[in-house]
């Protein structure tokens, strides 16, 4: 249970809250590469932690996301022309470049004007198929991202996105909280066809009460979920948490590993960002379609990056396959799911009515880990915040059988270590 100011502190991310100056010293993923594919492409409308800008890919091929409105009388760039190295509005013809620079203003060719008109702007960077932003001060701009689903080569990684109506926070913790798969994804487990045949879902089914362990990370936490196994092991399901919002679900047999990013939007919608990658291997033809037609985390959505399974259609629940157990909560795959019952909580949810038990030991910690970085921050701007370091960033999930007497952390310290062509652990 949190206080109604903790709750506070956690969902809040709007320009100059303590969580907002937190979230803005990172690289966070925008945009798909897909959705700024060529030189003088279609603008594309972009709200991030509360702040709407435009992003567009001018001639000479550069990244640019400038405020949304423009300096003139305030109209929505995104009506504008992407042309010869800067985006137009089409109101009075004023033009802007990548800088947020204003370079035009036709009416007042030559008093030099424009020079002394500037949108803000924020630097971009593109990888992994993914372009990333960065919001902060730029005396603090941090190494590029290194995560590990970013570095493999492209044929081995696949990422989606979409649009959820909560707050951050309730999407981040469903992605940590392990104890619901042996409930709300039961259906899938043996259906799903980036899930089944692994042997680990076995003691997913079998054992519905998970002892969680959490052990802390320099760059966050690793939380471990055991379940009993036979011959005096536990089968050990290991999240990597990066702060502030990444995380690295355990994965499957050779199913490929995935995990999010859940990125604001505002303080009442987040993007689930879903990566699938293998750390060996280019993803099959079948994985990839699989994943394309909404398997796994992914789901299928409009071109708005909406799901077509929503509150408006009620998610398509279906009570027959509910009542049957085919889906535990009578939705269909995995990633509406999760959606479906974390925006039913409201878009921020109220944490100061929840009772929370043992298994949320993992959640109970990312929110201490976040309120002490975000306190700390706004002390001392020079604060070192846990999960920039590039080193810290290559983190993976691990699923492994361990012998009953042994601390996991330790025990599975090599399995946690991403590495180039290096195996993952996965049972
Ligand atoms: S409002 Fe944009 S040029 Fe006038
Ligand atoms: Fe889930």
């Amino acid at each position: 249970m949190l206080k109604k100011e903790q709750n506070d502190l956690v969902t809040q991310t709007g320009p100059g809250t303590p969580m907002g100056n937190l979230f803005r010293r990172y690289w966070m993923p925008a945009l798909l590469s897909q959705q700024l594919p060529t030189p003088d492409c279609d603008p594309v409308r972009l709200e991030l932690f509360s702040e709407k800008m435009v992003a567009f890919r001018d001639t000479q091929g550069r990244l640019g996301l400038i405020d949304e409105f423009c300096a003139h009388r305030g109209v929505s760039l995104w009506f504008g022309r992407n042309e010869e190295n800067g985006l137009r509005c089409p109101y009075h013809g004023w033009k802007f470049d990548i800088h947020g620079q204003c370079i035009e203003v036709p009416s007042e060719p030559t008093s030099g004007y424009c020079d002394r008109i500037k949108l803000k702007s924020y630097p971009m960077m593109e990888r992994g198929g993914v372009i990333w932003v960065y919001m902060g001060p730029a005396d603090k701009q941090p190494p590029f991202p290194e995560y590990e689903f970013a570095t493999v080569p492209a044929a081995q990684s696949y990422m989606s996105k979409r649009h959820q109506a909560s707050n951050w926070l309730q999407a981040l913790e469903g992605g940590i909280d392990s104890s619901h798969v042996s409930f709300l994804h039961s259906g899938s487990l043996n259906t799903d066809p980036l899930f089944k045949g692994a042997k680990g879902n076995q003691y997913n089914l079998s054992d519905l009460s998970p002892v969680f362990e959490v052990a802390e990370a320099t760059g966050g936490l690793y939380i471990g979920a055991r379940r009993n196994a036979e011959d005096d092991q536990y089968y050990w399901r290991i999240t990597p948490w990066l702060m502030p919002n990444y995380t690295v679900v355990p994965p499957r047999g050779d199913h490929p590993v995935h995990g999010h990013f859940w990125v604001p939007i505002n303080d009442h919608a987040c993007w689930a960002w879903s990566f699938d990658y293998h750390p060996t291997r280019a993803l099959t033809h079948a994985e990839r379609s699989a994943m394309e037609g909404g398997a796994s985390v992914h789901v299928k959505v409009d071109a708005d990056y909406k799901p077509l399974q929503r509150k408006e259609n009620n998610y398509g629940m279906d009570r027959e396959a509910q009542r049957q157990r085919i889906f535990y909560s009578g939705i269909e795959g995995i990633g509406i799911q999760d959606a479906s019952l974390q925006e039913s909580m409201g878009t921020i949810q109220d944490r100061t009515q929840e009772n929370l038990v043992s298994t949320d030991n993992g959640i109970i910690m990312t929110r201490q880990r976040l309120m002490k970085a975000a306190k700390a921050l706004a002390e001392d701007p020079n604060y070192k915040l846990p999960g920039l370091d590039p080193q810290e960033q290559k983190v993976r999930s691990a699923a492994v059988l361990l012998k009953r007497n042994l601390v996991f952390k330790e025990a599975a310290k090599e399995a946690l270590q991403a590495a180039p062509g290096k195996p993952h652990s996965s049972v």
